[in-house]
């Protein structure tokens, strides 16, 4: 039997258009319900996995898919280890630091002692210390700019885009901690077999990538 590379992509939110797009770009039509967790590929020896942002590192390191595209930052926060084959130019965004817009705000110390709301503590936490600064996190899975309007923390660590998120909860963004794009991960486990699927599908990955310029 011929084996498929497995890929896991985003679930639902903001990388799982592009992602499958990239796909198609590559010529690599999924067939799929859209309620299906897995879908195959109808021309290339690929099955396609939707999952949930951030449990797809450990999906990597496991073994259980041999490539995934995802947030760098996801890769930052959870996955130091996990090797990046490609960066894909889409889903562009900074992880920053923000506090209420009336806030004085000199310097990253001024952090120091105060309370951030957050769904990416290592990156904080890494940041941070970096300037001797130690803050309290409340880590939260979403909606995380609502914090400091209810009382939750006095500033907040989240992913930056258009900015529009920041602007509605009336907060400015202070720190850019670190510039996010999609890429292309792989797993340390991947087969031989498979990584031939992969080199195919780098390829055509390039090329695409190359054409968008
Ligand atoms: C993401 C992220 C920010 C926002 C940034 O949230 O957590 O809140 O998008 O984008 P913007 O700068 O273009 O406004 P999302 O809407 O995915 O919801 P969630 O945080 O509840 O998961
Ligand atoms: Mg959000």
């Amino acid at each position: 039997m011929i084996k498929k590379i497995r890929i896991a992509i985003q679930k639902s939110g903001r990388l799982n258009e592009d992602s499958l797009q990239i796909l198609k770009d590559c010529g690599v039509s999924i067939d799929n319900g859209r309620d299906q967790l897995k879908a195959n590929a109808a021309n290339f020896p690929l099955e396609v996995f939707y999952l949930r942002n951030g449990d797809i590192p450990q999906y990597l390191r496991d073994g259980v898919v041999d490539i995934a595209i995802l947030g760098e930052n996801v890769l930052i926060e959870k996955g130091d280890d996990i090797a990046i084959a490609q960066k894909l130019g889409f889903s562009k965004c900074r992880v920053s630091l923000a506090l209420p817009k009336g806030t004085k705000y000199d310097s990253v110390k001024d952090f120091e002692g105060k309370k951030i709301a957050t769904s990416y503590p290592n990156t904080v936490l890494g940041y941070l210390s970096q300037f001797g600064v130690k803050a309290d996190l409340h880590i939260i899975n979403g909606s995380v700019e609502i914090a400091p309007n209810i009382g939750l923390a006095d500033a907040i660590c989240d992913i930056v885009s258009s900015g529009s998120t920041l602007f509605k909860n009336g907060l400015k963004e202070v720190e850019v901690m670190l510039k996010s794009e999609a890429v292309l991960a792989v797993s340390s486990k991947i087969d031989a077999e498979r990584q031939e699927i992969l080199d195919k599908l780098l390829f055509r990955i390039q090329s695409v990538l190359k054409g968008r310029d």
